[in-house]
């Protein structure tokens, strides 16, 4: 223990011998221990885990929790108790906060009329899980069987029944209060869901009575199911939990769970934050540590004093689908192409690193229920409202976004389903890829449109989502399984100093701007045709009635649609070598020893449900393969 920098945080209860101030001194004692570990490069630990996010320190916490075993993690953000954070109310703190995330905009959008977009991702302790909106969702079976299935064998279990006793490690389900269950109709079941895990997902305490109408109105939908609980695998209408502890009313996430609160300092689990992860550093085809620099105090550069730390047994990368991708270029893992033209000398030609980019896609179509009026327009019910909250911290503002929403599948959404299937099957898959992709990138894409082409015509995958916001309109509306592929290849024009260039290529495969128009037309029907909305007064403010035909759709598309819904997920796939992939069912990254990938990244083909859980699942089920020493 006495080889550790005295000036790392020893995670625990409490922080021995560090006061806390404002977030400038936390990230100004950063820089201070840059210098002191500068000194101290013999350092060396068992793991070193890059990215203090989400995956990272559930990571960190299970393989610290013999006492013995030593973890780094290095984190680019700072350790920061903003209320932007901890706050419930409205579930956008976070989101809006743009001091906890980094600054990175996309390529211009070819298909989207060169629009750029904000890539948000956290930069925190925490990551993401920090700022995110705190939907509480998992993918359906199908969603994680089509996962293990692009592997020949499927034996490291990367499946529903391999990924569901990690859901219920993950996280304590809180059900809600009786009264609001029983008023709003929510529907839930205990089994299946943890009653141990350290993150905690709960219920607000009231709901507006808009959002049980608006539920109660999918009965009016031939063939729309209602699933028994959110956590059940099944596609449908259903209530879900928040990130929430709902007894203190805050935001439960990685760093309140893993890094907060556990009786005693553990001084095998070291956690720096403010400290940059330039590259792995790799002798003899091995992990062997990592090189990092202070984080600047804003922008992408790496100025500052190098210092490197070494790992006796493994580099973890827990960077996020953005970062991970990018240090592993930089280390010379990667597509040669790219590395090459930036001038990074190729150590393992991995063509799939930066590939296989996903994201869901948002699209702004709008119903608004004239009879159903925004409860929150009502003074008396904000007085309401505030008077709740500040005597307990109950009511409307114990509310995240939301917690009712359809997940539907295709067929129960549109009548061609068959038709759709058998186009994506028949395309040549390869021409919406870019020219000159590796072969081996192409034949991945191509079985993960066949592995598509089917769940198009099931009723256990979801293509649909329409999210309750409890307010007198349709809220986020979201295409769940994308057809088109992205890249987040570093910058060659100064790769170690600039973010790295993150391309959705949103709409580059037609069938997508096809699916949306559909799940537009759905929507229309349940707004605007359906026995139960008809009687609220219902009107279509986007995208109007002009806009009819597949092509209609289109044309609109490019100028309207989102490429992200904040889930960058795919950029270093676990899929066989030969179909693109660049980590194994162990999460081992291929050619190099001693290193693995552990976060959004590794998810090969998007679950049609917002990321979180699912890395938190990832994470739990990384740890025991870790520990059990494979
Ligand atoms: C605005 C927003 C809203 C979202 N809403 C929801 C939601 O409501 N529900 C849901 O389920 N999901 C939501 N998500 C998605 C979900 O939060 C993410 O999928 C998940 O948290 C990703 O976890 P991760 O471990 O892969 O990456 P992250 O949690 O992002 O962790 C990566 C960490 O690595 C650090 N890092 C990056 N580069 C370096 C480097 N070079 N050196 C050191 N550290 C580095 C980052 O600072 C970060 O802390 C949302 C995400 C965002 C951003
Ligand atoms: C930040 O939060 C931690 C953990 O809850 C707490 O120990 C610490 O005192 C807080 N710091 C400040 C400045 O509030
Ligand atoms: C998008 O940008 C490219 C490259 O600058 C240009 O060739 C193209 O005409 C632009 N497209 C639109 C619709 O503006
Ligand atoms: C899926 O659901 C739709 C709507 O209920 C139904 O018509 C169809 O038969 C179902 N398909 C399958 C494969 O079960
Ligand atoms: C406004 O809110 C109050 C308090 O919740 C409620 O009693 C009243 O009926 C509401 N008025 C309207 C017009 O909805
Ligand atoms: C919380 O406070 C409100 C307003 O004073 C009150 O109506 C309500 O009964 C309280 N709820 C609980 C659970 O204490
Ligand atoms: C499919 O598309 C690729 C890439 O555009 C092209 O090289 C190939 O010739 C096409 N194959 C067929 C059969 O058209």
């Amino acid at each position: 223990m006495k080889d550790f920098p005295r000036l790392l945080l020893a995670l625990g209860a409490a922080y021995p011998g560090l006061t806390l101030a404002a977030p400038r001194d936390r990230l100004s004692h950063a820089t201070i221990l840059d210098a002191r570990a500068a000194a101290a490069d013999a350092q060396e630990y068992d793991y070193i885990i890059v990215g203090g996010g989400t995956a990272g320190l559930v990571v960190a916490d299970r393989l610290t929790e013999d006492g013995k075993t030593t973890v780094l993690v290095l984190e680019h953000g700072a350790l920061s108790n903003s209320t932007s954070i901890s706050q419930v109310r409205g579930g956008l703190g976070g989101l809006m906060d743009r001091t906890l995330q980094f600054d990175i905009t996309s390529v211009p959008q070819t298909n989207l009329r060169n629009r750029t977009t904000s890539v948000q991702i956290g930069k925190v302790v925490g990551g993401s899980s920090a700022v995110n909106a705190m939907m509480t969702i998992r993918g359906t079976r199908e969603d994680y069987d089509r996962w293990g299935a692009l592997f020949p064998s499927s034996a490291a279990g990367w499946s529903w029944d391999g990924l569901l006793p990690y859901f219920k490690k993950a996280m304590t389900f809180v059900p809600p209060p009786a009264d609001v269950a029983k008023e709003a109709g929510i529907r839930w079941d205990a089994k299946w869901w943890g009653s141990a895990g350290e993150v905690v997902v709960g219920w607000p305490s009231y709901q507006f009575p808009v959002t049980g109408v608006l539920m109660e109105a999918w009965k009016g939908m031939a063939g729309v199911l209602f699933a028994e609980d959110s956590g059940a695998g099944e596609t449908g209408v259903y209530w879900y939990p928040t990130f929430m502890d709902p007894k203190a009313v805050v935001r439960s996430y990685a760093r309140t769970g893993h890094v907060d609160g556990k009786a005693g300092v553990r001084g095998n689990y070291v956690l720096m934050p403010g400290a940059k992860v330039t590259r792995v550093v790799m002798e003899g085809g091995r992990a062997v540590g990592v090189t990092w620099v202070p984080a600047p105090a804003r922008g992408a550069g790496s100025a500052g004093v190098v210092t490197t730390v070494r790992a006796r047994k493994e580099v973890i990368l827990a960077a996020g689908a953005v970062h991970t991708p990018q240090i592993l270029q930089l280390s010379g893992v990667g597509p040669k192409g790219v590395l090459e033209s930036a001038g990074v000398e190729v150590v393992v030609e991995l063509p799939g690193v930066g590939q296989n980019f996903q994201d869901h896609t948002s699209i702004s179509a709008a119903f608004n229920f004239r009879n159903v009026p925004d409860p929150r327009t009502n003074a008396s019910f904000n007085t309401w409202t505030s008077t709740a909250w500040a005597a307990n911290r109950t009511g409307p503002n114990s509310i995240a976004t939301g917690n009712a929403a359809a997940w539907l599948s295709y067929p129960v959404i549109s009548s061609r389903s068959a038709a759709l299937a058998a186009a994506l099957l028949t395309q040549n898959h390869s021409a919406h890829l870019p020219v000159d992709t590796h072969p081996t990138i192409q034949a991945g894409y191509a079985a993960q449109m066949r592995s598509l082409a089917a769940a198009l015509q099931s009723n256990g995958t979801a293509f649909y989502n329409l999210v309750q916001t409890g307010s007198g309109s349709t809220g986020m509306l979201v295409d769940l399984h994308p057809l088109s592929r992205g890249s987040v290849n570093i910058d060659a024009r100064d790769p170690a100093n600039r973010e790295p260039l993150v391309d959705y290529r949103a709409l580059s495969n037609p069938l997508d701007a096809v699916i949306m128009g559909d799940i537009v037309r759905y929507t229309r029907r349940y707004a605007l045709d359906n026995p139960m909305t008809k009687a609220l007064g219902p009107s279509e403010s986007a995208p109007g009635a002009k806009v009819q035909t597949d092509e209609d759709f289109g044309e609109w598309l490019k100028g309207s649609v989102s490429p992200t819904y904040f889930h960058p997920v795919g950029t270093c796939s676990m899929m066989p070598r030969e179909l693109g992939g660049v980590v194994d069912q162990e999460l081992r990254v291929y050619g190099v020893k001693g290193l693995r990938v552990v976060d959004a990244s590794v998810i090969p083909v998007i679950p049609g449900a917002n990321t979180c859980q699912t890395v938190y699942a990832i994470a739990e089920k990384a740890a025991d393969i870790i520990k059990s020493g494979v």
